[in-house]
């Protein structure tokens, strides 16, 4: 079993996976890129934001969630009490795909160890899974997210909060935007239910290679 790591010990092992991320060409995403987009936030975070993959403003610098559903996202996050330097934030890909298209099958295939790292890694008490892509991929259903979102589903002894992806908000106006609040108050709240219920639960990152293997099965939503 892999002893509890620091912060800084988990810091580190983010930084090498992000290198590892930026010379990456296990699919042919890595063709298009500027840079891959590895990860913005907090490697201590009680809360980790998963959208789909890295668009035009995040592939030039290299951060995701810094266009306009960037910044609608940090608008909401506020609202509820939270800024971006306190929660993690991470996508599917990391690499943008051309033209904003939706990331195929093979390519969240290829990219989706980085994601399993990262939530081992960060092991956050909540994950908010942002759209169908993300939502799919960590609770391994077909249902869409119109369905899914607004409630907790139990997740490796975490929590994963569906909510819309902040984009889709921008095409649809305010009441989509209401929905998305409500969802990260119910992740702040669950978070807080969290702590309240189980202060130190057995952390991800020490469960091991068996549990590597089942969250890398459960993500393989389109194995
Ligand atoms: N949309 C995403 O899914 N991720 C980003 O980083 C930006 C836009």
């Amino acid at each position: 079993m892999e002893r509890i790591l620091t912060p800084s010990e988990i810091r580190e092992r983010l930084k090498v996976l992000a290198s590892q991320a930026a010379e990456c060409t296990a699919c042919r995403l890595h063709e298009g890129r500027t840079q891959a987009v590895f990860a913005d936030g907090s490697a201590e975070a009680d809360l980790m934001l998963i959208g789909e993959g890295p668009g035009n403003h995040e592939d030039r610098q290299g951060l995701p969630f810094v266009g306009r559903a960037g910044q609608l996202l940090d608008r909401l996050l506020g609202q509820v009490g939270l800024e971006r330097h306190q929660v993690y934030i991470a996508n599917v890909v990391k690499c943008r795909p051309p033209n904003n298209r939706d990331p195929r099958p093979d390519e969240i295939e290829a990219c989706k160890h980085f994601l399993v790292d990262q939530l081992r890694l960060i092991d956050p008490k909540v994950v908010m899974t942002m759209g169908n892509f993300a939502t799919k991929l960590l609770l391994k259903t077909s249902v869409g997210i119109t369905r899914t979102r607004g409630q907790v589903y139990p997740w490796w002894g975490r929590v994963v909060v569906p909510t819309f992806h902040p984009a889709a908000a921008l095409r649809s106006g305010p009441a989509m935007e209401d929905l998305i609040r409500s969802d990260l108050e119910l992740a702040v709240q669950t978070i807080q239910e969290q702590r309240a219920a189980d202060p130190q639960p057995e952390p991800l990152s020490d469960i091991g290679e068996a549990l590597q293997e089942e969250v890398a099965g459960q993500l393989g939503l389109f194995e």
